[in-house]
Order: structure tokens, then C-alpha cells, then sequence
């Protein structure tokens, strides 16, 4: 069995005459925590969005372990086991946090009349249960999450990863808007995926804490690869340089 998680391969992207990736490759192994960072409109929300789905490729290839894959929307990428948290954050506003939780992928019962009707009961009971097992402690499922602050946002997306036993997860800014302490939780959160083979690509503006907790960095600039190496070779220092 391989390693590797996911690879791309010469991945092409334009937006109109904008050629917003060009020919990258990126490889992730299980259990492999990536920092990707680069400037701003360095192309890193873009590669991420063709990997979950969001956005379509105009070309290169996609291989999710091992096998050559073709992620046309985010409910496929998902199916595959790739979650994605967004860089803004796209949960439900006006939504609970059990609905947030299962969002996409609602567990159904029958009823007499053949309609599908959402198992709230399950839903209500099985969020919570995901919420603390990543060590949140929310006092209902019922809560909408505009009532919650950052970090207890961003956990509520972790939770819906860990629940549904995601292969990879993507974390784009995730610590954007956190407090210290949240931030600490977030990137602990990161490191406990490496343990249970979780593969993850972490991006980040603040360079301490992608070294910290990356195994491998990669670097991007004007839609390109420009480094790719393991977090030994370098230091936060270098990275300020060539990406500063
Ligand atoms: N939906 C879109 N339509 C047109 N152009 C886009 C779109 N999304 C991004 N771009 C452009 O593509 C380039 C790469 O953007 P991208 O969002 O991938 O950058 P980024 O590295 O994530 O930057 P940041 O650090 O600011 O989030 C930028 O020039 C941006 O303006
Ligand atoms: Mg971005």
C-alpha cells in the first residue's frame, strides 16, 4: 500500500485570461500535515478549491489514494473523505449546530408517506457527541451558530471532520479572528489528526505557526510552486524572507 494520500499533478487553473495555477504538483501522505503559504492572491485558496470540489480544474490529475479521481463538486470530494474548512467561513449562519454538523449528508428516516424526514433526534444527539470529543464544551445542538464566537466555529467544523472520519482535511486561515488561547486549540486539533493517519494541507499567513506544526512546506507565488521542502530544512526566518 502507498503512502500517499493525494496527489496532483500539473494542476491548471484560469479565471478568464488569469492563469491563477500553473503546472502545480502537490503531494500529501497520510498522516502529513502541509503548510502551504505564499502572498495574497498566491493561488493557495484556489488549489485548495479544486481539491474539494468547489472550483474545476482545466487541467492536470487528481489521484486520491492511489486512484485517479474527479472531484466535480464538494459533496464528491466529501464522499471521498476530504473536508474542507473555508477561509471564510461558509457554515450556516441562521443554521443550528446540529444542522451545521450534518450539513450535506442529513441521516434520513421513513415515514408512512415514503418522505424523507430529517432524524433531528440522531442529528441533535450525535453532534454534541462529536463537539466533545474534540473538547468544545457547547451547552446545546440547538444553538444557531451566529451565537458562537470564531474558535467555537471553527471547532464545530472540526467536529463534523472527526465525526464522519475524514482522510484528509484542509484548513484554510483556520486561526483567522482567534483568540490566543483558540488558536492553541486549533493547532492541537492539527496535530492530533497526524497520530490517526489524517493527512492535512494547514494555510496560513503567520509563518510561527505553520513551522510549528508543518511537516512539509510548501510555497506558492503567482499561481506557482515555488518550494517544497521538509520543515527541518528551513526556518520561520527563511520563510519570512521568501515569501515576505
Ligand atoms: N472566483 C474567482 N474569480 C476570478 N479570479 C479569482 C477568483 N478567485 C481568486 N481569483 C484570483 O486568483 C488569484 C489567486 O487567488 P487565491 O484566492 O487562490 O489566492 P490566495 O493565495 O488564497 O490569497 P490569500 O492569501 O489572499 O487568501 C488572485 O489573483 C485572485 O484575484
Ligand atoms: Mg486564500
Amino acid at each position: 500500500m502507498s503512502k500517499d494520500l493525494l496527489k496532483c499533478s500539473k494542476l491548471n487553473k484560469w479565471y478568464g485570461n488569469l492563469h491563477a495555477l500553473k503546472n502545480v504538483d502537490l503531494e500529501i501522505n497520510k498522516g502529513e500535515v502541509i503548510g502551504l503559504i505564499g502572498d495574497n492572491g498566491a493561488g493557495k485558496s484556489t488549489l485548495i478549491k479544486i481539491i474539494c470540489g468547489v472550483h474545476g480544474l482545466d487541467n492536470g490529475e487528481i489521484y486520491f489514494e492511489g486512484h485517479k479521481v474527479n472531484i466535480k463538486n464538494p459533496k464528491m470530494a466529501m464522499d471521498l473523505g476530504i473536508e474542507t474548512i473555508h477561509q471564510y467561513n461558509t457554515m450556516f449562519q441562521e443554521m443550528s449546530i446540529a444542522r451545521n454538523v450534518f450539513i450535506g449528508r442529513e441521516p434520513v428516516k421513513f415515514g408512512l408517506s415514503s418522505l424523507s424526514i430529517l432524524n433531528e433526534k440522531k442529528m441533535n444527539l450525535e453532534s454534541m457527541k462529536a463537539i466533545k470529543d474534540v473538547g468544545l464544551d457547547l451547552r446545546s445542538p440547538h444553538i444557531p451558530v451566529k451565537e458562537l464566537s470564531g474558535g467555537e466555529r471553527q471547532g464545530v467544523a472540526i467536529a463534523r471532520s472527526m465525526y464522519f472520519k475524514s482522510k484528509m482535511l484542509i484548513l484554510d486561515e483556520p486561526t483567522n479572528h482567534l483568540s490566543v488561547k483558540e488558536t492553541l486549540k486549533v493547532l492541537e486539533y492539527v496535530q492530533s489528526l497526524k497520530s490517526i493517519g489524517i493527512g492535512s494541507i494547514f494555510i496560513s499567513h503567520n509563518l510561527y505557526h505553520v513551522h510549528e506544526i508543518a511537516d512539509r512546506i510548501v510555497g506558492m507565488a503567482r499561481g506557482e510552486k515555488v518550494c517544497d521542502m521538509p520543515k527541518e530544512d528551513t526556518t520561520v526566518n527563511e520563510l519570512i524572507k521568501l515569501i515576505g
